[in-house]
């Protein structure tokens, strides 16, 4: 493969160079950065200047994206091709979000549909956030959404981001198995007023399944027509009515809508209700504008394609396993774990699309918290560890708390501050002369010293935007949801499936007889056997 061959030889050569040294080209902050500004997000800034990408360097990733045919497949996706090699489906999220256009599957247009779903959604949030719908006794004032992965994160890490718009019903999620979180979240409730949403694309992850009959047992205690209090969101209508469910009261969607790119159509149906069908809207047109970047700009000046091009260095070429996603935005609290499924689900892959083994890592460990949070927790090993981990800073200009702008500005400087400390670092002589101030000298001044040595050099990116309105949040996640399918193409993987989750859900099948007595353990290893009866002894 001889881009990447070209790339490793770049690396040979940039790897001693400090990135601070790159920065003696004064024009370095602005060449290594993308400005992206619309009417509905304003301005949205990408800086990856403090990362040790230089000209050649960017000009062999670009060639390795041309190489790969990412422009290429960036159209067939737009224009409704079965990208989706393995399942042999389209991929088409940015349908639910370009409105206006006219998009073919299979020669017919799916627009018309998706912009009546989207209607009826809207027609449903309005009806319930102003009193038409209500429950047995009175206004919904709570929704619960059940769901998982995909059919969850999405729509609860945006409530959570868009909460200075919540205007509506208060929402709650509930997607672990784990009866301690439906149990926590009903405890606090009134049937009576509550009105459940049952997400599942598929309306058979057991998990939903399981947590929707918990649902629906803890609503008919009181509720005479339970079902009249539950809506589903899926592409299994026949799924939806065998539950119960008013088809009334079904959103569907079509099969080219994947689980974890599915919150713009009817899973996001808990945020619309949350902020508005207006606000949802605003979400939408900010994604948009998103993918009309994406769509065509050239890859140079394509802030998706160069995020992606910057995560594929630092991952595939200079090797670095994990990168940290980190907002300076206490409401993106979720965003780390929404990125997690989005990129670990989609590009955690051995396997090219032909089946053969990758010659390159898969896509990288991807975790991360709000600042200043993470600083007093994780950043020691960032900063000071053996592994480098590239940080992904995310900062606003501006909080919605205009009595609190001193402490915006507080979380700005620490923003500003651990990239710059992170690429700075502190050497060996500061930190002898910082030794030196507080009174030490020989042996226990050099021993202290060399535990306050930061080797910096270690690269960031930064994203910034006005302020975390629905426009710009729709476009953040579009952002990275394009990111993914950049860094997919240039790893020849399908982006699309998720074959590695399954393995698990079928064993879990055959463990769960194990521990309620009605099957054998033994045949089992003699781990599983042996934690199987140890559970069984304690009475589970
Ligand atoms: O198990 C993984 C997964 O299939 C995800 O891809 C998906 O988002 C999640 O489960 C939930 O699936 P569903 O919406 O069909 O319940």
């Amino acid at each position: 493969m001889t881009n990447w061959a070209a790339l490793r030889d770049r690396l040979r050569e940039v790897a001693q160079q400090p990135i601070l040294d790159l920065f003696a080209d004064e024009s370095r902050a602005q060449i290594f950065s993308i400005s992206l500004e619309s009417s509905e997000t304003g301005e949205i800034f990408f800086d990856y200047s403090k990362t040790n990408i230089d000209q050649s360097t960017r000009d062999a990733l670009l060639e390795l994206a041309r190489e790969a045919g990412v422009e290429d497949r960036r159209e067939a996706m737009f224009s409704g091709a079965a990208i989706n090699e393995t399942e042999g489906r389209a991929v088409l999220h940015t349908a639910l979000r370009n409105l206006d256009a006219e998009v073919l599957v299979d020669g017919s247009d799916v627009m018309p549909d998706v912009r009546a779903t989207l209607a009826r959604m809207e027609s449903f949030a309005r009806d319930l956030r102003d009193g038409r719908i209500r429950g047995s006794s009175g206004r919904i004032t709570d929704v619960v959404n059940i769901g998982i992965g995909g059919s969850d994160l999405g729509p609860a890490m945006a409530v959570q981001a868009l909460s200075p718009y919540c205007d509506g019903p208060a929402c709650h999620f509930v997607s672990n198995v784990d009866g301690a979180q439906i149990q926590q979240v009903l405890d606090g409730l009134n049937p009576d007023t509550t009105l459940v949403i049952v997400a599942s694309k598929t309306f058979t992850t057991i998990e939903t399944m399981t947590n929707a009959q918990t649902a629906k047992a803890w609503m008919a205690r009181s509720v005479a027509d339970p079902a009249r209090q539950f809506v589903a969101l899926s592409t299994a209508l026949d799924k939806t009515a065998a539950f119960g469910i008013d088809p009334a009261r079904v959103f569907g969607f079509a099969d080219w809508v994947g689980g974890r790119y599915s919150m713009w159509g009817p899973i996001g149906l808990s945020l619309m209700i949350a902020i508005g069908p207006e606000n949802f809207r605003a979400f939408l047109a900010g994604a948009a504008q998103m993918d009309q970047h994406f769509r065509s700009a050239p890859l140079g000046e394509n802030m998706p394609a160069m995020l992606a091009l910057v995560g594929i260095w630092h991952r595939q070429v200079c090797g670095y396993p994990a990168r940290a996603v980190l907002p300076y935005d206490q409401r993106l609290a979720r965003l780390p774990a929404y990125l997690q499924q989005l990129e670990m689900e989609s590009n955690g892959k051995r396997v090219s699309m032909d089946g053969a083994d990758l010659e390159v890592p898969s896509g990288p460990i991807v975790f991360g918290e709000p600042g200043t949070n993470g600083q007093h927790a994780f950043y020691q090993l960032i900063h000071q560890g053996t592994d480098i981990v590239p940080c992904e800073f995310l900062l606003a200009g501006k909080g919605h708390e205009p009595a609190l702008a001193h402490q915006h500005r507080l979380l700005a400087a620490n923003c500003l501050a651990q990239a710059e400390a992170l690429m700075r670092g502190r050497s060996l002589e500061e930190a002898r002369a910082l030794m030196a101030e507080t009174g030490l000298e020989g042996d226990e001044l050099e021993r202290q010293a060399r535990h306050r040595v930061f080797p910096g050099n270690r690269p960031s990116t930064m994203l910034i935007y006005p302020k975390l309105t629905p426009a710009v949040l729709g476009a953040i996640i579009a952002l990275y949801e394009h990111r993914v399918f950049v860094e997919g193409v240039v790893l020849g993987i399908n982006s699309f499936d998720q074959w590695g989750v399954e393995l698990g859900k079928v064993l879990a099948g055959e463990i769960l007889p194990m521990l309620e007595g009605q099957a054998p353990a033994a045949a089992r290893d003699a781990s599983t056997a042996g934690l199987v009866d140890k559970l069984r002894d304690f009475g589970i």
